[in-house]
């Protein structure tokens, strides 16, 4: 294992800042920040139910996921063409570059927009020409992932299974996101089989606000790769061996976690003791426009909030590679990066 110098505390946000990484764990319609949201909603002539950015950011206190979702799904409302969803994708690859971000794997759901009167065709084309475009200018590498709504029924995702298929080829995997609590994975269970056998790379939310539970029928019946968020994990001692035994990564969202009320305070949160129980963890940023912050912040008020090392840094930084979906070659020139960087670090 790569042996990170020490770094004297004052000099470790510039590290963490500097160090390459991989963002696994993000929504795009998260990334919507409140000046985009207005700008689209005077481009489309939609109505807001807010005077002014200021008003709307006001609306930005949440105390759990659920009162989220609703200001959220507001938001969403203003996305009307291909070149919203390009512009919100692109906006937030430029913004993930700055974050000294390498590689980006981006939530996306079509069911919120097909809701909305859109066709699916209009938000996967959107984002997947930002994809290819931020490659092209930034050198950031970013794919696809298609969420299913657990709020909705099984019916519901595979209809909207079916109207991404002629899009296969844009994106990498399959997700679950929307309300957790009483939307048990096992809900999807011939979903999930079905893009299993059709190629996808699959992952879902557990263990963000629900039990242990949702956790173990995600890996089991789901057979997922990947757990997003995954912090209740802790309470479940059989479960963490097998997280850290399968080395089942789990993208944490740290600023997601304290903004919907899931630990009291970041000084509180339990990344740290993931990491020391030998779980894949990763940092992300989930909502970033609506949570206080991207990548970096996540991991710059975490770290000072726990008072974590540098080679937790190092850690991170190398696990967020590791659990991507990136093929080998370019997961290992990823990762030398990070080395160098580490390296070189003074
Ligand atoms: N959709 C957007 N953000 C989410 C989160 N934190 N959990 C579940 N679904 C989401
Ligand atoms: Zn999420």
């Amino acid at each position: 294992m790569f042996k990170a110098k020490p770094v004297a505390a004052g000099r470790l946000p510039d590290l963490l800042r500097a160090m390459p990484k991989a963002e696994l764990h993000m929504h795009i319609e998260g990334s919507l920040e409140p000046e985009l949201i207005f700008a689209l909603a005077q481009r489309n002539r939609v109505e807001l139910p807010y005077a002014d950015v200021d008003a709307l950011r006001r609306a930005y206190v949440f105390n759990n996921l659920q009162s989220f979702l609703d200001v959220y799904h507001e938001g969403t409302k203003v996305l009307r063409t291909e070149q919203d969803f390009f512009d919100m994708a692109y906006a937030y690859l430029v913004r993930a570059h700055a974050d000294n971000v390498l590689h980006a794997e981006i939530f996306f759901d079509t069911q919120t927009h097909t809701g909305h009167g859109l066709d699916a065709a209009v938000v996967v084309n959107g984002l997947h020409r930002a994809c290819v475009a931020a490659l092209a200018e930034l050198g950031i590498t970013a794919s696809l992932i298609f969420c299913f709504l657990r709020h909705l029924s099984e019916q519901a995702a595979f209809e909207a299974l079916e109207q991404v298929l002629p899009y296969r080829d844009k994106m990498i995997g399959v997700g679950l996101a929307s309300s957790e609590l009483g939307h048990p994975p096992e809900k999807f269970a011939r979903v999930f089989a079905r893009c299993r056998e059709l190629g996808f790379r699959l992952v879902a939310h557990a263990g963000e606000e629900g039990p242990p539970a949702y956790i173990w029928s995600a890996l089991d019946v789901l057979r997922v790769e990947r757990i997003d968020h995954g912090v209740q994990s802790m309470q479940d001692p059989l479960l963490m061996q097998r997280l850290a035994k399968d080395r089942i990564p789990l993208t944490v969202c740290p600023l997601s976690n304290l903004k919907l009320c899931v630990f009291p305070a970041l000084a509180q949160h339990n990344l740290a003791r993931m990491l020391d129980a030998g779980l894949v963890a990763t940092v992300n940023s989930d909502d970033p426009a609506y949570f206080g912050g991207y990548i970096n912040e996540n991991f710059t008020q975490t770290f000072a909030a726990l008072g974590m090392s540098a080679q937790q840094a190092w850690q991170l930084a190398h696990n967020s590679f590791a659990a991507s979906f990136l093929d080998e070659p370019l997961r290992r020139s990823y990762q030398q990066r990070v080395n160098a960087v580490f390296e070189a670090f003074e």
